[in-house]
């Protein structure tokens, strides 16, 4: 009889130690060469796929070795690299490289966080995590929570904890056909898309949404929020949820929150804030008035793969008072023994949200949180929206670009040429081809990588800073890359 089954998957200690050593060499010298590579080589979708092939599924295994080098070529040298420090488009931050070392070792030990009998010390620590977070954006620490895959999932579980909260009692045993009268929520147009998609999935639809309008500032105007709530109540409506939002994900602006959780209190309505991108900087001191509210909300969704860093994927909610999660998602299987043990109820996370097993995906975050320290987080962040002003300022100053928005650490602007068309529905209508144009061109090239956004009827760039990389340097040069490339996008157009 053998001690050990002889499989295709076991991987020697000797080997492993070889490829992990032969790996790490890799990974550091790329994190360390990141800035002197391409943003992205813009190849095109055919290019990828006719580099990886398009062969079947293997019929034998190949050694572990030759995989890895065939994969850290394709995945190092043909990404786009969001840890580029001229990397600004959409919210997604360089990861902490501790958060790459983090993972390796969460998937190692591999512990099931779904339920504490699986992961007693993971468990302990994803719980320890959210307590970190409750305290870095500064709300009682007594909020519970749960980490999930990012903003989406973030959002959709404090929806349902919502609807649980605020809406008639048999509405687990009946559906929402049932309900007397139709569940109505409350949101500026502003909101992320994930409204559009938790009411459908969820079976609300989409007339369920009221959108308010906002006011000059881009806030949800409150005072129609309130008007809106008034009238609905009259016409039979139930009204249950108002989504504030804390740095909307176009141009970073955030809800006037206090407003909102007081008509919220007024209607009885649960309160949430989207902050999966901006709240973060609620942990500086000076910015703490422009989130001054958040401390009534009954949940907040936000995102440590977005500006506090942490590799993809994980987003946190948080839910003041946690019991609406359990009484949401909790069930109990006649398969699942994860009671309560001795004197201590147990934590078990599928309790909590949509996972049943679930992975660690807390150690990272808990890595980063001590890596960092709250002063470190606080330092961060005021940089990244230092560098964003002054990405705005320098588009201010400069004679063909025109600079539209700045808030939190996002910049909008667009490049004006000096010569263009002069009637002003034309000039409009050029701007807008001319800066989409642009946008699309930069994002291929590799120099920088911008998003964009409509702000009002402009087309604009918009320059987002979630990156611990990204310097003034990088920020002068970003300004002298969108005019060397406007320029001759403007010239091709007049040529056309
Ligand atoms: C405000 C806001 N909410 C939600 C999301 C969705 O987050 P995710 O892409 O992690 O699902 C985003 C993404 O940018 C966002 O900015």
């Amino acid at each position: 009889m053998t001690k050990h089954r002889a499989t295709p998957i076991e991987i020697s200690k000797e080997e492993f130690k070889k490829i992990g050593y032969q790996l790490i060499d890799l990974v550091a010298n790329f994190m360390d060469t990141i800035d002197e590579r391409p943003v992205t080589t813009g190849e095109t979708p055919g290019q990828i796929q006719a580099m990886l092939g398009n062969a079947s599924l293997p019929e034998s295994g190949t050694p572990a070795s030759e995989i890895f080098s065939r994969t850290s070529e394709l995945l190092l040298n043909h990404s786009l690299l969001n840890g580029h420090p001229k990397f600004l488009g959409y919210i997604t931050s360089s990861p902490a490289p501790i958060g790459a070392l983090a993972d390796l070792l969460a998937a190692a030990v591999n512990p099931n966080v779904g339920a504490n009998i699986l992961s007693p010390m993971a468990t302990a620590i994803e719980k320890q995590t959210i307590k970190w977070l409750a305290e870095l954006i500064g709300v009682s620490p007594s909020y519970g929570g749960i980490l999930v895959s990012g903003g989406n999932m973030a959002n959709f579980t404090a929806f349902l904890a919502a609807r649980t909260a605020k809406s008639p009692k048999n509405l687990k045993e009946d559906g929402l056909a049932k309900t007397a009268g139709e569940l109505v929520l409350y949101c500026s147009k502003t909101t992320h898309t994930w409204i559009e998609k938790a009411v459908v999935l969820f079976g609300h639809g989409s007339k369920s949404i009221r959108w308010i309008p906002t006011d000059a500032d881009n806030r949800m105007n409150n005072e129609i929020l309130s008007e809106t709530i008034q009238s609905d109540l009259k016409n039979g409506k139930k009204p249950f949820m108002v989504v504030g939002t804390a740095g909307d994900v176009s141009t970073g602006v955030v809800d006037s929150l206090a407003g909102i959780a007081a008509i919220c209190k007024k209607f009885d309505l649960w309160f949430h804030i989207d902050g999966a991108y901006g709240i973060p900087a609620a942990a500086i001191a000076e910015r703490k008035e422009m989130f001054e509210g958040m401390h009534d909300a009954d949940s907040i969704a936000l995102d440590p793969h977005k500006w506090l860093y942490c590799p993809l994927e994980v987003g946190c909610t948080l839910v003041k008072n946690p019991q609406h999660l359990i009484d949401t998602y909790s069930s109990h299987p006649v398969y699942y023994n994860f009671g309560t043990t001795d004197d201590e109820p147990s934590l078990n996370y599928y309790e909590y949200g949509f996972q049943n097993s679930r992975g660690f995906r807390a150690l990272k975050v808990w890595m980063v949180l001590q890596q960092i320290g709250r002063s470190g987080y606080i330092k961060m962040i005021e940089e990244d929206i230092a560098l964003s002003e002054m990405l705005f300022e320098e588009a201010e100053k400069h004679p063909e670009l025109e600079a539209i928005t700045q808030n939190l650490s996002i910049a909008t602007l667009r490049y004006v040429p000096s010569n263009y068309p002069q009637d002003p529905k034309d000039k409009e209508t050029y701007l807008n081809t001319l800066n989409e144009m642009l946008l699309n061109e930069l994002q291929k090239g590799g120099k920088v990588f911008l998003s964009n956004a409509l702000v009002g009827e402009k087309y604009c760039l918009r320059g987002c800073i979630v990156n611990f990389r990204t310097s003034e340097t990088d920020i002068r040069e970003i300004i002298e890359i969108i005019v060397r490339e406007g320029r001759s996008m403007h010239k091709k157009l007049q040529e056309q």
